[in-house]
């Protein structure tokens, strides 16, 4: 704090803020966000647990409260990166600010408002978010409020602990509030890979990207000053993600995917030892099977992902994963606190790019990328549910998973084989909502085993699924309905009885349990 000094009636480091017409700019979240109005697009930062503004949300609630109490009407339209911190998605869903909602949450407030139909929600590939606000589908975005590390002498905007949509957040708003947050270390600084080169069509020009390591942008983000109408120096942690240890279930499904790659290497689809590019979807499974690979006799593995979750720091510690790509740090405490302790570390091995680039399907198409994301439930033909539990009530959003699946080299699905204590299965006959069709998805895992979809016709696909993934509880009543499928004389090449194709959604909604 030795140089810290007041400005506005705020504590804030001016070796954060180097530039004079920013400093110039100083205030407080309450005043800033008195430049909002009723029905603003607010485009704000934030990806997963990391690089949510601190202030924005509370004080933006407050002002929401006062107006309301007043009896007049207060709500925007929210724009993010994919999910942010959970105390600013329940801050403002509590009060029931946001009119518009996209691309992606998970968090409960917010997810009870949607599902009531009192928040609109638009739920979108996440690689699709840049070209759809470019393209104008959601209207003007008034305000921007991105959190920043530090704004140059030169008036340049060292990011944060993710990228998101930052780079088009600062392009495309009229107004821009800058948080500058003196908790996140200045040791990021060279950690980020801001692209400057994407254009929509009929512009666009390869991304010539071909390994996890390139760096085709830079280091900064680029803001016009004359949009910026408002500084706030903020101290506070990144929220942390909740992680648990590895379980008995999810440690066997990364021991069936460990399996896998063996497999795949010596069929001599895989370089030995390197792999291909692995991409992890967010959670506890993913997080185990990343630590599962240390385990496994890989080195110099590589990462192409959304964010980075803590295994992949461990895996970096020990040599085994040389570089990993994403668009931000999903940390839990312990991972924040290795992270912050060890930066000269991780910068060297970690890249943070835009979304539009970590996601980008040209880019994970031709890394040849390993796609690895949770799912709800899969149908016996491999049809995948991420989104809709029982077909309509939103769970999170499609979030990247579509981009990694329909363009990847291996699109893998991984999930216990049951949710709710046993009670409801994750192999149904039919799911009841599609993310992921049966043409992009190809091989899915449970604890009870791997089903290897590639090359297989449906039938064939239905019995794999059913033998080597199902919990053996629901086995037989999944082979019966395949049994009676297969046996109609319309039975076709995927065979269903549409009468019947829901009988475990409708048998769980009678009596609490798919098995009835
Ligand atoms: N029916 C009802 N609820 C189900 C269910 C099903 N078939 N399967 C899982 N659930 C519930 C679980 O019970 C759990 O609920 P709880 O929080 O009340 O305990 C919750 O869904 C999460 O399930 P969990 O087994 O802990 O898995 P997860 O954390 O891996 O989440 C998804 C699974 C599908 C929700 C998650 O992977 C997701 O949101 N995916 C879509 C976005 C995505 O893939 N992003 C990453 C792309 S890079």
């Amino acid at each position: 704090m030795s140089n810290a000094v007041h400005h506005s009636g705020t504590a804030y480091d001016p070796s954060r803020i180097r530039h004079p017409h920013f400093q110039g700019l100083v205030t407080d979240a309450t005043s800033a966000v008195s430049r909002i109005a009723n029905g603003d697009t607010v485009a704000i930062s934030g990806f997963a647990s990391a690089g949510t503004p601190k202030a924005f949300a509370a004080a933006l609630a407050e002002r929401i409260r006062t107006v309301r109490a007043r009896g007049g009407n207060f709500s925007v339209n929210l724009l993010t990166g994919a999910s942010v911190a959970n105390e600013t998605e329940a801050a403002l869903a509590e009060v029931d600010g946001i009119a518009l909602r996209m691309p992606y949450q998970s968090e409960p407030t917010a997810r009870r408002a949607i599902n009531a139909g009192r928040m609109d929600y638009v739920d979108i590939h996440l690689s699709h978010v840049a070209q759809q606000v470019w393209e104008g589908y959601y209207g003007n975005v008034d305000v921007a409020v991105v959190e920043v590390a530090a704004i140059t002498d030169d008036g340049k905007l060292v990011p944060s602990m993710s990228v998101g949509n930052n780079k088009t957040w600062l392009e495309v708003a009229d107004k821009v509030i800058l948080e500058v947050n003196s908790w996140v270390p200045l040791g990021v600084e060279g950690m980020h890979d801001v692209y400057y080169g994407t254009a929509l069509p009929p512009d666009r020009r390869p991304i010539m990207l071909t390994r996890p390591d390139d760096r085709i942008g830079q280091f900064h983000l680029e803001v016009d000053p004359a949009k910026v109408i408002a500084v706030v120096p903020t101290s506070a942690k990144d929220s942390e993600s909740a992680l648990t240890a590895p379980d008995i279930v999810s440690e066997a499904i990364a021991g069936h995917v460990v399996e896998f790659f063996e497999h795949e290497v010596a069929r001599g689809r895989m370089p030995a030892g390197s792999l291909l590019p692995l991409q992890a979807g967010i959670g506890n499974v993913a997080n185990a099977v990343l630590a599962g690979l240390a385990a496994g006799p890989f080195s110099d593995l590589t990462c192409y992902s959304e964010v980075i979750q803590d295994s992949m720091l461990g895996l970096i510690r020990e040599g085994k994963v040389s570089h990993a790509s994403a668009t931000a740090l999903a940390l839990s405490r312990a991972g924040l606190e290795e992270l912050v302790d060890n930066f000269d570390l991780y910068r060297e091995h970690i890249t943070l790019r835009p979304q539009e680039i970590s996601n980008h399907p040209e880019i994970v198409r031709r890394l040849g990328i390993i796609g690895m994301n949770g799912m709800l439930e899969a149908d016996v033909y491999g049809n995948v549910n991420s989104t809709h539990v029982g077909g309509t009530r939103i769970m999170n959003g499609i979030g990247g998973s579509g981009d990694f699946t329909r363009n990847g080299y291996v699109s893998m699905f991984l999930s216990p084989s049951t949710a709710k204590n046993g009670s409801v299965s994750a192999i149904v006959p039919m799911v009841p909502h599609v993310d992921h069709t049966e043409h992009d998805v190809q091989v899915i895992v449970t604890e009870h085993g791997l089903a290897d979809l590639r090359g297989l016709s449906p039938r064939k696909r239905a019995r794999l699924i059913v033998g080597h993934c199902a919990d053996p509880a629901y086995r037989p009543l999944l082979h019966d309905y395949l049994d009676r499928a297969e046996a109609r004389p319309d039975a076709g090449n995927t065979p269903h009885i549409l009468e019947d194709a829901f009988s475990f959604h409708t048998r769980l909604a009678a009596t609490g349990s798919m098995l009835g």
